[in-house]
């Protein structure tokens, strides 16, 4: 698959609004203080663990890994271009590992490697924190090849979660849901940019034609739920 740059390159995805309820939602599934330790797998531009480093000063700095290191990755964490088997095999040991909207870059076979490797990597009472876009009628806005890619991106999801299910066991279940507000203009944009993995293996025609369905489809406002579901492993 080719690289995903831009994500969260001003998007909803990196917006102050997003980060501030996704860490508050986290604070409810997980105890963090001073002293946590923290590693983010494929963290895009590190927003999340940056802004948890903003409120928890972190004795040690909060690690994030990406194959992909962007320009304006976040200062205030330590990030590595790394990728994550490769980083897990360090065998450091972390209280809280998050893998957000990452496993759908990994095989059946990888999976299982970084889910085993994530385990060992845990300290007592760590916990392994896994979201990926909800996979029944998710409502990101798409266009007819998109919302195609996307629906075999989310049926290979399921199979993915039945992997980690099988692979962690003792699991509990969690949804975290945001309202995005979206002008059409920046949405067209996100699009043009790729924003997301289902447009990334799609020519320039077939994207702008896309673009077009959107500008027909959508008014000048759009306004959906953006859905993750997740899984929680705890040592
Ligand atoms: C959809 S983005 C999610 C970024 C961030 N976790 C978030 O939720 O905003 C997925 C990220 O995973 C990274 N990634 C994909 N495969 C990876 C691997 N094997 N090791 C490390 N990072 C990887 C991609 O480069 C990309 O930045």
């Amino acid at each position: 698959m080719k690289k995903l740059k831009n994500w969260d390159n001003k998007t909803w995805l990196s917006s102050k609004s997003y980060i501030f309820h996704f860490n508050k939602f986290l604070k409810t599934k997980i105890k963090l203080n001073k002293n946590s330790k923290i590693l983010d797998i494929g963290c895009g531009r590190a927003n999340i663990i940056s802004a948890l480093q903003k409120k928890y000063k972190f004795k040690s700095k909060p690690i994030g890994i990406d194959v992909v290191a962007n320009k304006d990755v976040k200062k205030n964490i330590v990030f590595k271009k790394i990728e994550a088997l490769k980083y897990l095999k360090k065998q450091k040991k972390y209280d809280l590992i998050l893998i957000k909207q990452t496993i759908h870059f990994f095989t059946k076979t990888k999976l299982n490697h970084l889910l085993n490797l994530s385990k060992k990597s845990l300290n007592p009472k760590g916990k392994i924190l896994i979201f990926s876009l909800k996979k029944k009628n998710n409502k990101i806005p798409c266009f007819k090849k998109m919302r195609k890619n996307l629906e075999k991106s989310l049926k290979r999801d399921e199979v993915l979660f039945k992997i980690i299910k099988k692979n962690l066991k003792e699991i509990s279940y969690t949804n975290f849901n945001f309202k995005v507000n979206i002008s059409k203009q920046k949405y067209v944009r996100m699009i043009r940019e790729r924003y997301i993995s289902c447009l990334l293996n799609m020519s320039n025609k077939e994207v702008e034609f896309g673009i077009s369905e959107i500008k027909s489809k959508y008014k000048r406002k759009i306004q959906f739920n953006d859905v993750l579901e997740g899984i929680i492993y705890k040592n």
